[in-house]
């Protein structure tokens, strides 16, 4: 079986986007492979300038979030980065055996620090914290978005570099699991959906101010008149629909738009009512979570207990491969 591993940053309270992009599919993950590892990264968010005040903020916000959206603490394993020592140093001993050009040769390295004018060593080594992360745990399948494809590749190249550079067959190659979701747009309809970009709508909104948003939210550029026939598969909403209806709506959704049979606020309306049901029994779970933010710590502190012992493990049997521990051979 698997041993499915991903990661999330803590960016805060989770929107729509990172929900139906990552965070829907660990959940359902989780049922399948009994003990996937799911962690907050917080070391790989602080390679840039932050307010710790605003860093703990936003992992609380993550945890609760992960929580609240049917992470499952008895069927999955649930912890911040930080709180596994070994995380970094595995990620310092993959340093030695991963080429500089290859970190250099990133495309999000490349985006990254051609915005910079002084560029943090973290920034390069990114990529090799990720490869740390997972293989501590020796995952061979990691849940991510199409945009984490190169850092897997560098895992992989990572494991093939120490199983060939001490002669052993320890960690394997992980591979992505695609998300099945097409990337979310924003609201704008034209950028990614990223709380940077303000396009966003928050797992946690109300009723009322997710329908502020989709109000005036963008659709068939091309369908101006509500007698104007709408084209679904260009439609920004109708991938929404698609992400929370079930099949017979959806199926109705395309067919009433492109007939002219609703205009956009009819099946505007419609989507609201899927996104309600979907939401409302997470934000009734993260209030909870909210009166009683003791159990986002339990359930961290017991996820760091489970993700350390298999990480001491690991870096035991690291050591012995790679000769730092036990006694010379006579
Ligand atoms: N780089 C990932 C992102 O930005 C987050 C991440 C860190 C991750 N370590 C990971 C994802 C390990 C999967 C596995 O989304």
């Amino acid at each position: 079986m698997a041993r499915i591993f991903s990661g999330i940053q803590p960016s805060g309270e989770l929107h729509i986007g990172n929900y139906l992009g990552a965070v829907k599919n660990w959940v359902k993950l989780q049922g399948e492979h009994p003990g996937a590892i799911y962690c907050v990264v917080d070391y790989h968010a602080i390679t840039g300038a932050y307010d710790p005040a605003v860093l703990r903020a936003r992992r609380w916000g993550m945890a609760k979030s992960l929580l609240a959206s049917g992470i499952d603490p008895a069927q999955a394993i649930l912890f911040m980065q930080s709180d596994v020592p070994e995380h970094t140093e595995l990620s310092w001993i993959f340093t030695t055996i991963t080429p500089l050009g290859d970190l250099e040769r990133q495309t999000q390295f490349k985006d990254k620090s051609s915005k910079l004018e002084s560029i943090p060593a973290g920034v390069l080594m990114y990529p090799v914290l990720q490869a740390a992360d997972i293989l501590l745990y020796r995952a061979d399948s990691v849940p991510v978005g199409e945009d984490q494809i190169q850092h897997l590749e560098l895992a992989r190249d990572t494991s093939r570099k120490f199983n060939a550079k001490f002669d052993v067959a320890y960690f394997p190659e992980p591979k992505p699991l695609l998300t099945p979701t097409r990337r979310i747009l924003g609201l704008d309809g034209n950028a990614k959906m990223s709380k940077s970009m303000g396009n966003t709508i928050g797992l946690l909104e109300s009723d009322d101010e997710i329908w502020q948003k989709l109000r005036p939210a963008m659709t068939d550029p091309q369908r101006v008149r509500k007698s104007d026939p709408g084209r679904p598969e260009v439609c920004n909403i109708f991938q929404l629909h698609k992400a929370f209806n079930a099949e017979h709506t959806v199926a109705q959704v395309a067919d009433q738009c492109s007939t002219a049979g609703w205009g956009c606020m009819d099946c505007k309306k419609v989507l609201l009512e899927g996104m309600v049901q979907e939401l409302t029994p997470i934000r009734r779970r993260s209030a909870e979570l909210d009166a009683e933010p003791s159990r986002v710590l339990d359930a961290l502190a017991d996820g760091g207990r489970a993700a350390r012992a298999i990480a001491q493990q690991t870096m035991g049997e690291v050591r012995e491969i790679m000769g730092l521990s036990g006694l010379p051979a006579t």
